[in-house]
């Protein structure tokens, strides 16, 4: 069977949620189950890991704490996934590789959070896409795609229809890397995608876009191994 990874930015997570959203997600993934695709979702963490970060941060915590505060809210928000997903869904969040390993072997979608403290969900999934041999590893975000500059804030952002690892690393390194501030991608899900030569897309997430991608049709920021 083919793997796909997807990462499901934490925004798709954001307050109130939005159930019809979740599900045309959700039926795109089953969509790719009956097409002999077996999906393997990442789900982030969000506003509300965020928030519990903030507070525990303002409280004294440590940032290893505060990284298993986001693991442990990206688990939940893969609990929201897998709700949906009903019978599709393999039932538990894999907490390991081994995990996610054996959860595979079951033919399902398997839907996870985070990992290990000191990542980001989007280099857990990068790790994921290699352990699984996956023929393509889908970021789908709050952005269509990587720009020039943070298109939210600043205007004359230009898209990339593709972009290569070393200029993407240099994009994103200028960011400091504490619990809840990881953006777009990191510097390490680069160097994971660049060693095992991985398909990677930037994608805005809608159900279309993600099997648009899969299918080959050039959506969002394709990343170019360099
Ligand atoms: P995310 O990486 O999902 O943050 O995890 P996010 O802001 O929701 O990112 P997007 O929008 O999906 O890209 C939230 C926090 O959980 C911890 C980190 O502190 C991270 O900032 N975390 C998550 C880990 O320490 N390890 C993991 O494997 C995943």
């Amino acid at each position: 069977m083919q793997r796909v990874v997807i990462k499901l930015s934490g925004s798709v997570f954001k307050q109130p949620f939005d159930s019809n959203y979740i599900k045309s997600l959700c039926e795109s993934f089953i969509s790719m189950l009956n097409d002999g695709i077996q999906p393997i979702i990442v789900s982030g963490g969000g506003e509300i890991a965020r928030s519990y970060i903030n507070i525990m941060r303002a409280l004294g915590a440590d940032e290893t704490t505060l990284d298993e505060i986001g693991i442990s809210v990206s688990r939940l928000n893969a609990k929201i996934i897998i709700s949906a997903l009903g019978d599709y869904a393999y039932p538990l969040v894999p907490t390991s590789m081994d995990e996610i390993s054996l959860a595979l072997t079951s033919g399902k979608i398997v839907v996870l959070g985070g990992l290990y403290p000191g990542h980001s969900t989007n280099a857990t999934a990068a790790l994921v896409a290699e352990k699984s041999n996956a023929f393509v590893f889908i970021n789908a975000t709050d952005v269509d795609g990587v720009y020039t500059a943070d298109p939210k804030v600043d205007k004359n952002a230009k898209k990339y229809d593709q972009i290569d690892t070393k200029t993407l690393f240099n994009l994103v390194t200028s960011s400091p890397i504490i619990a809840g501030s990881y953006d777009l991608f990191d510097p390490l899900a680069i160097k994971i995608i660049e060693r095992s030569k991985i398909r990677t897309k930037i994608i805005l997430c809608t159900p279309q876009n993600i099997l648009n991608s899969i299918k080959g049709v050039s959506v969002g920021t394709e990343i170019v191994i360099k």
